[in-house]
């Protein structure tokens, strides 16, 4: 009977793998090889929340062009494989023929990644099913030569499944930045994100306000019910909408939203308060 057990198992690190669940095994090797091509980067975030169009590429955008404008070394990867959006709001063009290893293209001094720079007509809706959309991202993980970073932020998809289930799985995060507007269904949604984040062991940094009016009711919510920090708040401006259509990046141009943006991304270096 032990025999038989032992003949089921594979030494990967520190632990014993039964082969007989395959799917197991795979992550798990996955996960080393991963681990091994991202050894150069000190610190991965995730930017997160469950709903869709709370502001969560615009922060990953901001807090990563703040990291780097503070002097860190800072890539940015879109997880959003199926509606990817990155590219756009930093108006980065195909990228051409993918060559492997792929290369993360620099813009303004921040390396970035996106499947949608390599897919020919980006307004063609890619239309998969889970377990290739899992498959995408746990291969664009393995294929790209980030180098050395001080930062990965990672612009997740929402929802609580997919792709976000393999980046938990998949990459040892720093933790999540979780963002919630101030509506309640949105709190309600990041609650969601955080509570899935921590179920399978990921930390949660703590939770920034978008859209915000500037009493933090949705982030209030949020934090007490995930107990994690308040970050801060980015207040509602059109001048959002007007900046990520042209490919510009607020906190490179506007005072005001540069602000808001220190405060938060210096609680995140310091891990919250
Ligand atoms: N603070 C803000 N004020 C006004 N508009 C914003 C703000 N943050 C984001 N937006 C706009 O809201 C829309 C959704 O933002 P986005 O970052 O794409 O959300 P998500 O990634 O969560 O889907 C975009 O058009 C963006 O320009
Ligand atoms: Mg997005």
């Amino acid at each position: 009977m032990e025999e038989e057990k032992a003949k089921q198992e594979v030494q990967i690190g520190n632990s014993k793998v039964n082969v007989v669940h395959p799917s197991i095994f795979n992550v798990v090797k996955q996960r080393q090889r991963i681990k091994e091509k991202l050894s150069g980067i000190k610190h991965k975030i995730g930017v997160y929340s469950a709903k869709g169009g709370v502001g969560k590429t615009t922060v990953a955008v901001n807090i990563a062009f703040t990291l780097k404008d503070m002097g860190y070394k800072v890539g940015l990867l879109d997880a959003d494989i199926d509606c990817p959006n990155l590219h756009l709001f930093l108006n980065i063009k195909d990228a051409g023929e993918p060559e492997y290893p792929l290369k993360p293209l620099e813009k303004e001094g921040v390396k970035v990644i996106s499947t949608a720079m390599f897919v020919d007509e980006a307004k063609r809706p890619i239309i998969w099913r889970g377990p290739m959309v899992a498959k995408m991202l746990s291969e664009f993980l393995e294929m790209t030569e980030w180098g050395n970073l001080d930062y990965l932020v990672i612009d997740c998809s929402p929802g609580t499944s997919d792709s976000n289930l393999s980046i938990m799985q998949l990459l040892e995060l720093d933790g999540y930045v979780i963002v919630t507007t101030p509506q309640h269904i949105a709190a309600t949604n990041a609650i969601r994100s955080g509570m899935m984040a921590k179920r399978l062991g990921a930390p949660i940094i703590g939770v920034v306000e978008n859209m915000s009016d500037g009493e933090g009711r949705g982030a209030k919510e949020v934090a007490e019910a995930l107990m994690c920090d308040y970050l801060g708040t980015v207040k509602s401006d059109g001048k959002f909408n007007a900046m990520s259509d042209s490919g510009r990046v607020p906190v490179s141009e506007d005072s005001e939203i540069k602000e808001e943006f220190i405060r938060i991304t210096k609680k995140l270096v310091s891990g919250g308060d």
